[in-house]
């Protein structure tokens, strides 16, 4: 596959920006200030951040077992979302409901976006996807998997045949990939050129930040870091990114503390009459509230009344109104967070 073929025309011929990096004792090459303030040690404020994130990127291959040059490092993923339809175009493609930004950045850079609904399990439809990338012969799709806002990861198979069968970039959002327990699909990046992953540090403990990885063939990453503005990542993400990444012991406890809550908010979910939690493979569980007043179907009016009683009660949950009508999406949080919004919620109900 010749990715340069895939790239939209001006951004083809352009070249990476290079900012000046010559080692030398007094520099006064690119208007900075002289004086900087100690924030963290070994950080200076008054010089900008290493432009490509070396160390980052470095031991972030590590940790995703590729080579640095597989990596582009984002201000949060998504930059790189915008940077991927910035550099391939559209039409870009994706199932509904998921994350809203891939819908979002392709309207604001004016490119057509395509969606296609999720089956009634929130699977993919494959062969309807394949025979309309035939068809609109899409730059790029987008596969959020685990899916927000869902939570469900897709069928591997299914998305394998998307990768397979397709001319287009496929684009795994795997965001909330360190919650579940399916595979991922970073060791397929060497058998499919084609195949781009998503990774953000946010769903880990480090939104804050806004740190983001796209990782892919070198091929992609250098066509998609000729739009990445120069100094993306500020100095201290990138030094706290690294703290985190090399502390993986505590990264990996808080997770599985969100893992074993989830298990425990859906268990607990599903014993309460009034409504059904889904499934999840990531920090976040969608519930559907079943209207038990007169058994009328009227879930809409009552999940936005019991969003709303929440609020006053001061637990707020996400509303999924005009997204999956009828549905509330609950973020794992701690385990007093918890109790408090299923004694809550159980008392509304
Ligand atoms: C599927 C998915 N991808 C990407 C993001 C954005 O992540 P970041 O904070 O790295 O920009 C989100 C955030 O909610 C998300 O749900």
């Amino acid at each position: 596959m010749d990715i340069k073929k895939l790239v939209k025309p001006n951004i083809r011929t352009l070249r990476a920006y290079q900012a000046e990096e010559t080692p030398c004792k007094v520099k006064l090459d690119a208007n900075e200030s002289p004086y900087g303030f100690t924030v963290l040690k070994s950080i200076k404020t008054n010089r900008y951040p290493d432009p490509e994130a070396k160390d980052l990127r470095k031991i972030a291959a590590k940790e995703f077992k590729v080579k640095p040059t597989n990596i582009l490092h984002g201000n949060g993923s998504d930059e790189l979302i915008y940077y991927l339809i910035t550099t391939f175009g559209g039409p870009v493609l994706y199932p509904v409901p998921t994350f809203s930004m891939y819908g979002i950045i392709s309207h604001v850079l004016g490119v057509k976006n395509i969606e296609i609904s999720l089956d009634n399990e929130f699977d993919l439809y494959v062969d309807r996807i394949l025979k309309i990338i035939k068809k609109e012969n899409p730059k790029l799709t987008f596969l959020s998997s685990p899916n927000n806002p869902t939570g469900n990861c897709f069928s591997s198979d299914k998305i394998l045949k998307i990768i397979k069968q397709s001319k287009c970039l496929v684009v795994i959002d795997e965001a909330y990939q360190p919650f579940s327990e399916k595979k991922s699909f970073l060791t397929l990046l060497k058998k499919h050129k084609n195949l781009v992953i998503l990774r953000t540090l946010s769903k880990i403990g480090l939104a804050g930040l806004r740190v983001g990885f796209m990782i892919a063939n070198a091929d992609i990453i250098n066509e998609a870091n000729k739009v990445r503005l120069p100094f993306n990542l500020n100095s201290l993400s990138q030094k706290v990114a690294i703290d985190a990444l090399q502390d993986k012991k505590q990264m990996q406890k808080y997770i599985s503390s969100i893992i074993s809550e989830r298990k425990k908010l859906i268990h607990d979910m599903e014993k309460m009459d009034g409504i059904e939690p889904y499934p999840s493979d990531a920090n976040f569980i969608l519930f559907k509230i079943h209207s038990v007043r007169n058994r009328v179907s009227n879930g809409a009016k009552d999940a936005e009344k019991i969003h709303k009683n929440l609020l006053k009660r001061g637990v707020l949950v996400r509303n999924m109104k005009g997204i999956i009508d009828g549905c509330l999406r609950v973020t794992v949080g701690t385990p007093r967070e918890n109790t408090i919004f299923l004694k809550n919620l159980k008392q509304l109900l």
